[in-house]
Order: structure tokens, then sequence, then C-alpha cells
């Protein structure tokens, strides 16, 4: 058998692929380790979001490299979205990477270690890949990701992924009741349904809020969550599914991107201001203390000093529990890609600081008012930071940590919650 070392970059779909290639591997003889000196295979699966995302990449490139000076034998490969991305280019700007996968490469991927070496490509795109009968192998714990759709067809302007993941494509319903049967009968208690536009969720008659509705009265699995969901596929049926599951959690990441008509008109959202806020209503009315979060980007072309002053209002309108807050970063491929750049550096590094402090506060408050409440607390086990201290996700998704000796992980206790910070809960045990 041969070893394998793998490193992951990027969302909880380059995660979920990891395990994918895990578990298809290991039915091809390779076993898996930690330990890149140990591998006889190092392969990098790679985030393409942003280009930050791909710096870091080729610097980590450059330094696994050395493992091959030791030990020429050693294939050293690249996998995920920059892979495809920087498809044509890739191979020569890095001539000691000996194989290079796209994200619908991976069920070769046993023969093409066969055959890897200099710089052996595989970024073929493929409409009905899904992986479904490839059994991923898991990390230990009480959650498990469920890839449930690949790839992307909203095409908003700013975004590398349709390129990358290429056509949106769902997982059959059959598969996907059969995986959450068996992670519930292995001792997960949570899944995270995944996908690019995961509502956009379709497999004929099965749509996302169907879907949601026969995974529930799966026994053994207490909670389901998914991401991320886009606004535009937030139909009735999914807010009445979120409603009426009791083991759909009240919790939700619904990005917005911008809080500017202007701005989500050019980035091809699909959605006014108005509308997200409408669909924010519908949704809290429906699913009462709904914990929501929210991805934003900063320094958009064309995004002037009144679209970033609407965006910080929406942030002070909607009032999210957690946020992720990016500077816009142009790639090559994408519509928005090909407009020259409005803001400075400097001004996107301004803009960004601006909303952090905003969602610093936000979060700071949204956590304060739940002193005084009690959480039911899935146990994941001990808190990273206080030795005698457990640790553990609340329904709304927020990390709660509370004195106990011990608590058996996947547990569900009655935390009551007496003091917080921005990014966690501190509780006793009621
Ligand atoms: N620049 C900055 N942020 C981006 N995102 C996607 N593409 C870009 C880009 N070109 C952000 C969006 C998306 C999240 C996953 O990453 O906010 O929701
Ligand atoms: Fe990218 Fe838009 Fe698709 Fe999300 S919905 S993956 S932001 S193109």
């Amino acid at each position: 058998m041969r070893s394998i070392y793998i490193e992951t970059y990027g969302c909880q779909m380059n995660l979920a692929d990891t395990e994918l290639l895990f578990g298809h591997l290991r039915r091809h003889g390779y076993w898996r380790t930690d330990d890149p000196a140990l591998a006889d295979v190092i392969l990098v699966n790679t985030c393409a979001i942003r280009e930050h995302a791909e710096e870091r990449v080729l610097g980590r490139l450059g330094h696994l490299v050395r493992h091959k000076a030791r030990r020429p034998d050693v294939q050293l490969g690249v996998a995920g979205c920059m892979a495809q991305h920087l498809r044509d280019t890739l191979a020569a700007q890095l001539p000691f990477v000996d194989f290079v996968v796209g994200p619908d490469a991976y069920r070769r991927l046993p023969e093409i270690l066969e055959r890897a070496g200099d710089g052996f490509v595989d970024v073929r795109l493929d409409r009905d890949e899904t992986y479904a009968d490839i059994v991923p192998e898991r990390a230990a714990g009480v959650r498990a990701w469920v890839t449930i759709m690949r790839g992307c067809d909203k095409f908003c302007t700013f975004c590398v992924v349709p390129y990358v993941r290429g056509r949106e494509r769902s997982l059959p319903a059959t598969a996907i009741i059969e995986q959450v049967q068996q992670l519930a009968d292995a001792g997960y208690r949570e899944v995270v349904y995944l996908g690019q536009t995961v509502n956009a969720y379709h497999d004929g008659a099965v749509d996302f809020a169907e879907l949601l509705r026969r995974t529930n009265g799966i026994d053994g699995i207490a909670r389901i969550r998914f991401t991320s969901p886009h606004p535009s596929d937030m139909s009735e049926r999914v807010i009445d599914a979120m409603a009426t599951c009791d083991k759909v959690c009240p919790q939700l990441h619904l990005p917005v991107q911008s809080g500017s008509d202007r701005i989500l008109a050019a980035m091809e959202r699909g959605y006014t201001v108005t509308q997200y806020v409408g669909l924010v209503e519908r949704l809290r009315r429906a699913v009462p203390g709904l914990a929501l979060s929210t991805d934003i980007i900063v320094g958009f072309p064309g995004e002037d000093d009144a679209d970033f002053r609407a965006t910080c209002e929406l942030m002070h309108a909607v009032g999210y529990d957690s946020a992720f807050m990016f500077k816009y970063s142009a790639r090559a491929g994408t519509k928005a890609g090909r407009w020259p750049e409005t803001v400075s550096e400097e001004e996107k590094g301004r803009r960004l600081q601006a909303i952090i402090d905003i969602q610093e506060q936000q979060s700071a408050v949204c956590n304060r008012a739940l002193i005084g409440s009690r959480a039911e607390v899935l146990v994941e086990g001990p808190a990273r930071r206080q030795a005698g201290w457990m640790a553990g996700k609340t329904p709304h998704f927020k990390t709660a940590v509370f004195p106990a000796d011990h608590v058996e992980a996947g547990t569900q206790v009655c935390v009551r919650i007496t003091g917080s910070t921005a990014h966690t809960l501190v509780g006793c045990l009621e």
C-alpha cells in the first residue's frame, strides 16, 4: 500500500472533497497519513476564490517540494479549484508538480497516480459527475458534511466558482438519504448539507424543501444544517420546511454581498436590498430567534462611498450574528475581472476594517442578548482553552463552553448562558 497526505484550503466543499478523495483512494490501496514526510503522494486541495488563496497555495507548494528533493519518488499534485482555474499555466509555472486534477477528475485519480509525472493534467469538467457512489472517509466527530449538489449556474460577475466547478448538478435523493442513515448508524449526530447553491438542490420531484423533510425523519440524527443557500432560491417551501422540521436548526448563512442595489445589479445577484430584507423578515417570522450570518464584499468595481454606506446600513438593519467579510479580488475569466478596478487597495482595507468593527459590535450584542437563556448544547469535546471545561454548539451554531469534568461527545446537554464574548457563549450545566 502507498500513503497519501492531503492538505486542504478553502471552503467546506473542499474539506468534504478531501474526505471523498481519502475514501476513494483507500479503496484503491492508499492509506492516509497526516505527515507529509511519510507520504508517497502529497496532494494540495486548493481554492481559487480570491487571489490571496492562490498565493498561499503557491507558497505552500514551494515548501512541500522539499519532500521530493529528499525522496524523488514522491508524487506532488494539485487538486481543486485553483488547479482548474490555472489549468493552462500551472504545470509550466510549477515544473516540479507531477499532476494537476480539477474537481471533476477525482474518480480517475487512482489511474492518474499510476501514470503521473511531468505535469500530467486532467481538468475535464463533467456535467454529470456527483461522486454519489463514493463513500467519503470522514473525520471522526459529531458532525458530518454531506455534499448534496455540486457546481453553480448563477454566474455572479465576481465569482470564479461556475468556471472552476462547472454546472449545477444534484445527487440522487435516495443516495443522500442512505448516506444520512449510515451516518446516524455510525454515531454522527449532526449533518450539514453542502452545495455552492445548496437550496437549488433538485432531483426529479425532490426539491431542497422535500429533502429536508425526508431526512428530518431519520432516527439518530439530531440536527440538520446547510450551507450556502442563495437568497433567490430561498422559496416559501424551504422557509416552511425550516419552520416545521424540528431537526433543521434555527440558523442560516445567507450571503448578501452588498447593501447597494446598484452594486447588487452589477454583481448580477438577482435580488434587490428590499427583496433581501423582505426575505429576512419572512424567515424571522417563520423561525423565531433565527441566527443569521452572511458574506460581504467591499471594493467591488464601481462601489462608491454611498454604496459602501448602504452596506453598513444594511448590516445595522439586519443585525447579523456573524459575517465573513472580504476585499474584492479580481478573478481572471469572470465578467467583473475584465472591469477596471475603481477602489484602491488602501480604501478596500479601510472599508473592510469598518465593517469588521460593525460586525464585532453586532456579534457581541447578539450574544449578550442570550445571557440568562438556556440552550441545548451538542457536546463536541473538551474546550480548547480551558482545562476542565467542555465545548459544543448551540442550535444557533454558536460555540458554548461550560465547566464539566467529562461529558460524552454527541450528548445534548442543557446549558444556562451566564456570559459571552463576540465569538463564544459561556455557561453552566443546568
Ligand atoms: N472577491 C472577493 N470575495 C469573493 N467571494 C467570491 N468571489 C470573490 C471575489 N472575487 C466571496 C463571496 C462569497 C464567498 C464564498 O466568497 O462573498 O459568498
Ligand atoms: Fe459564486 Fe454566485 Fe455561484 Fe455563489 S452563487 S458560487 S457567489 S457564482
